[in-house]
């Protein structure tokens, strides 16, 4: 077992009682940061920087230096590395978001797709993992992640961006079974990952389900809850003491049945009350959030007086990881998210003194 200086993020997540609620930020690493664009023009491009192991330790412990009431590191990647490496082709066009290629779009496509092998194809995000644990020693935890298979179909089937969802919605309703076997190639190829991850050194993983809102019920059942539920018990069958924590945004009618997957933690974007969720779920998974991120735009008092009531909410007792609910946007000044921090390292203590 590692021993960690900073464990807050690792006890919070197991529920056990800790001396204020622990805080970090979905993109914590990322454009609002004058370091992290410098680091990027350094690799001349995004991608360039995810395949450089020693870039992405830099730009993950950029915020940690900037910021030291940070608790946890993030490792610095993406979602799509996993589509990219089953050979689709990933660009990012600058102001349009990812693009594929090779989108997958029929039934030959879908059985031509190849697994990945994490210590082959996806080597250089496992050289990083391994690169930002050694920097980190003892400092703080690192939580690894992927996409839910779901959220990667849709990138893949669209091809781009992730505002229109007319071919994957098509798929899905004319043709599920179609559907069934390329998310079961993403389960597949997301339990190696997220596996290979956590033998490389990640403390906790994440599963980022940006989509799975966007689904109706019972479709949220079959084709996002489900895929995950199945990654989530075979990385539960191998790494035991790995906490897991799925997000989906958008998702806050699932709470109980993504609470029942057997995994550690939800993440919750900003329109689910954290206090009723809680009262939902009870003690059975901690909770993480969730903070509007345009909030950073505001005043520091303002921010100030919104991570109160996030607070609030949650209530007193472990538990709670105080995050955004949603990733941090480029427009936010530095200083406004070292006041949101800030702001949970002063008034949090006194919800967590029995
Ligand atoms: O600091 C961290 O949180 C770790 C790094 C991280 C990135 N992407 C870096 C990134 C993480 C955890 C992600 C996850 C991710 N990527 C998700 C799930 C979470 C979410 O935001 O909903 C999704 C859907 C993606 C796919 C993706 N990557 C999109 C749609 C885009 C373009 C839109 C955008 O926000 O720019 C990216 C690019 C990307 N991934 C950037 C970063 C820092 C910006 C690229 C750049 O620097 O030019």
């Amino acid at each position: 077992m590692r021993v960690l200086q900073n464990d807050r993020f690792l006890r919070a997540i197991k529920r056990q009682p800790v001396d204020r609620t622990p805080v970090w930020m979905m993109r914590q690493a990322g454009r609002y940061l004058p370091e992290y664009r410098a680091s990027r023009a350094k690799a001349g491009d995004f991608m360039s920087l995810c395949r450089n192991p020693e870039l992405c330790c830099e730009v993950t412990l950029q915020p940690l230096d900037r910021y030291p009431g940070l608790d946890t590191a993030i490792l610095f990647s993406d979602i799509l590395t996993v589509p990219d490496a089953m050979g689709l082709g990933l660009r990012f066009v600058e102001g349009e978001g990812p693009m594929f290629d090779r989108p997958v779009r029929d039934e030959a496509a879908i059985a031509a797709l190849p697994i990945p092998d994490p210590e082959v194809e996806l080597r250089y995000v496992m050289d990083a993992v391994r690169t930002i644990r050694a920097a980190l020693g003892e400092r703080c935890p690192l939580i690894g992640f992927a996409g839910s298979p779901w959220t990667l179909a849709t990138y893949m089937v669209e091809g781009q961006g992730g505002q229109e969802f007319s071919r994957i919605k098509r798929m899905r309703f004319e043709a599920p079974q179609l559907l069934d076997q390329l998310l079961e190639k993403l389960v597949q190829a997301t339990t190696l990952y997220l596996d290979a991850q956590a033998a490389a050194g990640a403390d906790t993983l994440m599963i980022f389900d940006t989509w799975g809102g966007v689904l109706d019920h019972a479709g949220y059942r079959r084709f996002s809850l489900e895929p995950m539920q199945r990654i989530v018990t075979a990385l539960k069958a191998r790494h035991p003491t790995v906490p897991v924590m799925l997000f989906t945004k958008n998702g806050g009618q699932q709470l109980e049945a993504m609470a029942a997957t057997g995994c550690d933690a939800l993440g919750l974007d900003w329109t689910t009350d954290l206090g009723e969720a809680r009262t939902r779920v009870g003690s059975k998974v901690a909770l993480q959030g969730n903070l509007d991120p345009l909030c950073l735009l505001a005043t520091p008092e303002v921010i100030r007086a919104e991570v109160e009531s996030v607070l609030a909410s949650y209530g007193p007792g472990p538990g709670h990881i105080f995050n955004l609910g949603h990733g941090i946007t480029p427009q936010v000044h530095p200083d406004h998210a070292g006041a949101m921090i800030q702001a949970v390292v002063e008034l949090s203590p006194r919800y967590h003194h029995s």
